[in-house]
């Protein structure tokens, strides 16, 4: 996805990958932000290690790379428990769910990732599993096939989603914990980058800690990306420490702007504002015209451009807001915005 826009320049991403597990908090003591998730799971940990018991299947949700991975792992370490990672479309037949089930021990994890990208029909296996520890395995076709149940160890399912609104009714009841997580703020996401210059080995001010910080949009995994490439500038263009000068003239050079826009955000406006008169356009449109994926829109760049009130979603389309224009230095067409109210109207 698209999170991985700031690798477009042939940087290695194996390298990255394994960076990115070394920054990973394995701890709530190391988990920076999330505060209240982080007190209500730790109370539910405590009380099913009190009593003994496995933990009720837990639903996180939110935007990508806000660390619902990263939390799940911390969740099941507190559990002592293995924790087993899959994801959504990685399961194509009721028959690689029915396995991965089986193949569960007593008190272990299972991390379903994008779990509203599941089938219907994959989605139904879940369901008695997750109320009943049991598994329903249909032998045969037709009208001779019979149905047998198998019993499962008690295990705890995590969700993660980053479209709560995409998850059937059914599944999303059967979550006995559910959890959003929000943007971090710039506070936090500097202590993270902090912790993470240090586990780098990187030499980094205050200063430009919040500079990276502020250009992360809210999201720690960005902010850590940010940190990699900014310390790879300082190491060949400055003296290898991170001041906000070096952070500053780094990410200028990367195209992140001092709000945290990128390449991607900035076409988006132009277009709707040089294609579409400043909207309103719908998402599909919009994104047939920039030749960016809709969902890649809707999942990441959208939602941080709302953040901000660079644009507003209206009935019709998006819009680019009077703050959208003045933040490319452009001015909003007059009569556009004469009538502010219609912007204001709610999404049906
Ligand atoms: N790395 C990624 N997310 C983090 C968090 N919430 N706290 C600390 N380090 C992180």
């Amino acid at each position: 996805m698209t999170e991985d826009r700031l690798n477009t320049t042939g940087y290695n991403q194996q390298e990255d990958e394994d960076i990115e597990l070394k920054l990973r908090p394995a701890h709530f003591g190391e988990y920076i932000g999330q505060e209240k998730i982080k007190e209500n799971m730790k109370v539910f940990v405590q009380a099913a290690l009190g009593r003994g018991e496995t933990l009720d299947h837990v639903l996180l949700y939110g935007q990508p790379g806000l660390g619902k991975t990263t939390l799940s792992g911390i969740i099941a370490s507190a559990m002592n428990a293995r924790l087993r990672v899959t994801a959504g479309p990685a399961i194509e037949r009721p028959g690689d769910m029915a396995a991965i089930l089986n193949d569960l021990n007593e008190g272990d994890f299972l991390f379903i990732d994008e779990i509203h990208r599941l089938n219907r029909n994959i989605e139904e296996i879940l369901y008695p599993a997750m109320e009943d520890f049991v598994l329903d395995i249909v032998i045969g076709k037709g009208p001779g096939a019979r149905s047998i149940r198998l019993d499962l160890p008690r295990f705890t399912l995590v969700g993660a989603t980053t479209r709560i609104g995409l998850l059937t009714a059914p599944l999303r009841d059967r979550f006995g914990v559910v959890h959003h997580l929000e943007p971090y703020r710039v506070a936090e996401l500097a202590t993270i980058v902090t912790r993470s210059a240090k586990v780098l080995d990187v030499g980094m001010t205050p200063e430009g800690a919040e500079e990276i910080a502020r250009r992360a949009r809210g999201t720690p995994r960005i902010a850590n990306r940010l940190l990699k490439r900014v310390r790879d500038f300082a190491q060949v263009r400055y003296d290898g420490i991170i001041t906000q000068e070096v952070a500053k003239s780094s990410l200028d050079m990367l195209e992140i702007d001092p709000m945290g826009l990128d390449s991607v955000d900035k076409k988006i406006l132009l277009a709707i504002i040089e294609k579409f008169g400043g909207g309103p356009v719908g998402l599909d449109t919009l994104s047939a015209s920039i030749d960016e994926e809709a969902g890649t829109l809707e999942d990441v760049a959208e939602p941080y451009l709302l953040q901000l009130g660079l644009i507003q979603r209206t009935p019709r389309g998006r819009v680019v807001t009077r703050l959208g224009y003045s933040h490319l230095g452009l001015t909003p067409p007059a009569l556009a915005f004469a009538a502010d109210e219609q912007l204001t109207l709610p999404l049906s």
